[in-house]
């Protein structure tokens, strides 16, 4: 079992993970009396990075130390593969080792690579492509706030991105209505698109971000520049003035909307600080669910 796309689960297995990190959500104060705390006991969890992270690693790393086990951060460019030793290889080595892998990179290739090569369960941590760990804590902070997923209208301001794959398949999946608004040259790729409507709902695309906002219950957005997109940043900053969350799209979405963004947020970008610091922002719940989601991830996995 791997976790490589966020369409790697159907509804039954993402309402599971979530319902287990509620759980494990509720427990997390009784430390190590919690029944979760031994669950990975001598089990390792190797978590390649290619790309910067703060979230995303140090969920992980706590997870595993809270479920009992222990995870080693591994850059790329320190290991052999920064100098040439195979994807697959790495794979086959590092299963010898640890008894799961997770992993950051530019290429979705990669991890679909060593997904292939390893015979330890793989997670994608992010790749140019999806970002599933995301959205399952995304997903969590939803059912949180609004008690149900199927029915709830969401809305996509921005890039067209890997946040945004993943955030339109688990739509698909558990039944949101999902809206994206992106500027000319940054939608969606239509693989995507596609591939939702073959899971049961195709996204709604739209060019304006009033018209993605109007009624929804959650607004989304994320960075302009994804890690990779640096030397188009000049040009993409000039594109994507229109697509903000401010106070004036969020009032289209009504009193009772919610904001998220899976951050690091660019405050005056893509969102402005009133709205990431108002009473309908859930950024923060949002970040503290990647720790509850990932120890799901890896209970489930692993356990
Ligand atoms: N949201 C997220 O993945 O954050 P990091 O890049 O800090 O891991
Ligand atoms: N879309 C962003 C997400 C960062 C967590 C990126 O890929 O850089």
């Amino acid at each position: 079992m791997n976790l490589i796309s966020i369409a790697d689960l159907d509804g039954a297995g993402i309402t599971r993970l979530l319902d287990r990190a509620d759980e494990l959500k509720r427990d997390r104060p009784k430390g190590a009396s919690a029944p979760s705390a031994r669950r990975l006991e001598g089990k390792s969890l190797a978590m390649i990075f290619e790309k910067a992270s703060t979230r995303t690693r140090v969920s992980l790393e706590v997870a595993m130390r809270e479920l009992g086990g222990h995870a080693l951060y591994l850059s790329s460019s320190e290991l052999q593969l920064g100098r040439g030793e195979t994807v697959a290889d790495t794979a086959r080595v590092l299963s010898r080792f640890v008894h799961g892998i997770t992993a950051r990179v530019y290429d979705h290739r990669t991890v679909v690579s060593l997904a292939e090569h390893a015979s330890v369960p793989v997670v994608n941590a992010l790749s140019d492509l999806e970002h599933p760990c995301q959205i399952l804590a995304d997903l969590m902070t939803i059912r949180e706030r609004f008690g149900r997923l199927r029915g709830l209208q969401v809305a996509w301001i921005g890039d067209g991105n890997n946040v945004c794959n993943s955030l339109i398949l688990a739509s698909a999946i558990m039944g949101m209505e999902m809206s994206v608004a992106s500027p000319p040259g940054y939608e969606v790729d239509s693989s995507v698109v596609e591939k939702a409507g073959q899971l049961g709902h195709r996204p709604r695309l739209v060019a304006e971000p009033e018209e993605a906002a109007a009624g929804a219950d959650v607004l989304v957005t994320d960075t302009w520049v994804s890690m990779g997109d640096e030397a188009e940043e000049a040009e993409r900053l000039r594109v994507f003035g229109r697509y903000q969350i401010n106070s004036r799209l969020l009032k289209l979405a009504g009193p009772k909307a919610i904001v998220m963004h899976c951050l690091p947020a660019h405050r005056g970008q893509e969102l402005t600080d009133e709205v990431m610091d108002g009473p309908q922002s859930a950024v923060f719940d949002e970040a503290e669910n990647r720790l509850h989601t990932s120890k799901a991830i890896l209970e489930w996995l692993m356990g």
